[in-house]
């Protein structure tokens, strides 16, 4: 099975993060496939809303950490991480989010990018990225405090404190809040509901309702500058390892 599933159902684009043995952990190959989901759907007009989710009890445990430790080594971030951060910034289409467990680091900052989340009562989001030796990215430093404000921003992307779905939703990154057992259906009407909207309508009111897109892409760009020398850094390096050896 792929660790990225693109299914189109009628007008919905469905990305299903699908690596449950790792807790749906994006490797570079994953950020690519998402990243070219999102780029056709732009220009494919049978396409009018993208819902990404994860699987059973997970949405998505974050970048890939043993791609970090190669990253810190080498030097760089991989083309396909920025490839997809820029490709949600740049997304015309709407975008919902299904969240079914755990969203860590990019699994909750991509969040940000979306118009709808609706998240099951047992997802939880994080964004460890300090206590890891690392900054907030993916747009973040700029969005969530327009989201929530600096104050409750400061607490979930510095001080790394996880938000029930149920305090996610009083801090505006959620909509609603359903049972794990409703979340795919509930998370697919939403879709729907978008995707039969008048496309061009939706698309005018989205684009100037988020804002100037090259603001969000040019703040994306700073954090992977940053970025670049946390990951090599001796706090990181030690962060990855204790948690890739902490079963042995
Ligand atoms: N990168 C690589 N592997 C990861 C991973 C990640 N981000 N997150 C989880 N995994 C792997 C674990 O190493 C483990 O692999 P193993 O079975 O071969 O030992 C497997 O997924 C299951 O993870 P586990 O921690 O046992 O599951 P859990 O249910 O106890 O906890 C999480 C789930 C998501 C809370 C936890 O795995 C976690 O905190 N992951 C790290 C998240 C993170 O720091 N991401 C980076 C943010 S910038």
């Amino acid at each position: 099975m792929p660790d990225i599933l693109v299914i189109n159902d009628g007008p919905v684009r469905k990305i299903r993060i699908n690596r449950p043995d790792k807790k749906n952990a994006l490797t570079l190959a994953m950020y690519d496939t998402m990243a070219a989901a999102i780029e056709e759907a732009g220009t494919n007009a049978g396409v009018r809303c993208l819902l990404i989710t994860g699987t059973a009890d997970v949405f998505c445990a974050g970048n890939d950490l043993n791609d970090f430790v190669a990253m810190a080594t080498s030097g760089g971030l991989g083309a396909p991480i920025v490839r997809f951060l820029h490709a949600l910034a740049r997304c015309e289409k709407p975008l919902v989010a299904a969240v079914n467990g755990a969203a860590v680091g990019v699994g909750t900052t991509m969040l940000l990018h979306c118009d709808q989340v609706v998240a099951s009562d047992t997802a939880i989001l994080m964004t460890p990225f300090v206590s890891l030796g690392l900054l907030p990215e993916a747009g973040s430093s700029l969005l969530a405090p327009r989201l929530m404000g600096h104050a409750r921003a400061f607490t979930l992307l510095v001080m790394g404190k996880p938000l029930s779905a149920a305090d996610a939703k009083t801090a505006g990154i959620v909509n609603a809040v359903v049972t794990a057992a409703e979340l795919e259906a509930q998370s697919l009407a939403v879709a729907r509901e978008i995707a039969a909207l008048p496309p061009e309508s939706v698309a005018t009111a989205r684009r100037l309702m988020r804002g100037s897109v090259e603001d969000i892409v040019a703040r994306i760009d700073a954090e992977v500058e940053e970025f670049k020398i946390r990951l090599a850094s001796p706090e990181a390096k030690a962060a990855f390892m204790a948690f890739l050896n902490r079963k042995r």
